[in-house]
């Protein structure tokens, strides 16, 4: 398999990102930069989640969001739903794309939604069937398909059989997460491997947080094998506020850069995004994660000093 031309990036920096915020963040700041994301090209973006407030306040106010914004038609965004009531949330804010979330173990299946692997499973049936009905874009996640932070090792053959079952509820794109970012790029290969031996390599996206530093090196041995649909989170914000020791996603300047120099295009505009990613990391009060963002806001400075 050749390397694709073009990558699919989806932003799930508003919803990975900030879930895993200590401070809260205003509507205002997050339907800002979601707009600075559209306005740098990005296509498909998580916007938040429909999931208990108690578990996850910070995306308690996914529909507040939803309602002030206004997304040109080519813009998907998206949310993560639980259940047949998150569901329900996200086609009342007319969304046109939702993620169901499983775990390749069963201790993590447990703490993140309450639930067995195949009890989410069988929670996820109807979901996706009505979603798909609907005409909604459906994507299933599948967490610690790297590792797990209780479990630990995780079989590549664990993951593949829940892919080819979330594929076969109706998810058009399995989302493979390194939810506490501790794969490496042969690992992450073998799993792709594994992976696209039960569903089609232009079904697998790859979510790697960037815990050890290698998330765009594990991107690119992904990406060499064919997968075109790469998810990362602006800035590099981000966690899961179930795994604990996890750091943010791989940031999406970082993702961008790297494609963008190795002539595989994204659409993505860089210094618009960076720009987007200094927005949130003022209002949050923290440094950017992005190596690439940090340098070339230095090479800005040199060039234009204030
Ligand atoms: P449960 O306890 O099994 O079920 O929760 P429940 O039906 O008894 O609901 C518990 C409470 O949640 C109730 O409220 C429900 O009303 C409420 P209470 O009576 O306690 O006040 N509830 C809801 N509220 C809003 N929207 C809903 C909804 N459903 C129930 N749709 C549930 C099951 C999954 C809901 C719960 O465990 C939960 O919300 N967990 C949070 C999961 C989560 O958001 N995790 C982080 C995202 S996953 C992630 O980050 C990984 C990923 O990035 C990939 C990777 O990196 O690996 C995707
Ligand atoms: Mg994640």
């Amino acid at each position: 398999m050749s390397i694709p031309q073009r990558i699919r990036i989806v932003e799930v920096g508003p919803r990975d990102g900030l879930q895993n915020e200590s401070a809260t963040v205003r509507v205002e700041t997050k339907v800002a930069l979601i707009e600075r994301l559209v306005a740098a090209g990005l296509r498909d973006i998580e916007a938040g989640s429909f999931v208990s407030a108690k578990r996850v306040p910070q995306m308690a106010d996914t529909k507040a969001v939803l309602a002030r914004l206004r997304t040109p038609e080519h813009v998907r965004l998206s949310a993560l739903v639980p259940n047949m009531r998150g569901l329900e949330e996200a086609l009342a804010c007319g969304l046109r794309g939702v993620a169901v979330f499983a775990a390749a173990t069963e201790r993590f299946s447990k703490e993140n939604i309450g639930c067995s692997i195949a009890g989410s499973l069988a929670r996820y049936a109807p979901v996706v069937e009505a979603a798909v009905a609907a005409g909604l874009d459906v994507r299933g996640y599948i967490s610690c398909a790297l590792g797990c932070p209780y479990e630990g090792e995780v079989a590549p053959r664990a993951v593949a059989t829940l892919a080819r079952d979330l594929a076969a509820l109706g998810c058009r794109e399995i989302s493979l997460g390194d939810t506490i970012g501790v794969g490496a790029p042969l690992e992450a290969r073998r799993l792709v491997e594994q992976v696209g031996r039960d569903i089609p390599l232009s079904q697998i996206a790859v979510h790697f947080h960037d815990t050890f530093g290698q998330a765009l090196a594990n991107i690119f041995a992904c990406v060499e094998m064919g997968v075109a649909s790469v998810d990362s989170s602006v800035a590099g914000l981000g966690g899961c506020p179930f795994a604990p020791g996890a750091s943010g996603n791989v940031a999406t300047e970082d993702v961008v850069y790297m494609f963008e120099r190795s002539g595989i295009e994204t659409g993505v505009d860089l210094a618009a995004l960076i720009d987007a990613g200094v927005f949130i990391c003022e209002r949050l009060g923290r440094e950017t994660q992005s190596r690439a963002a940090r340098a070339l806001l230095a090479r800005r400075r040199r060039e234009r000093p204030a």
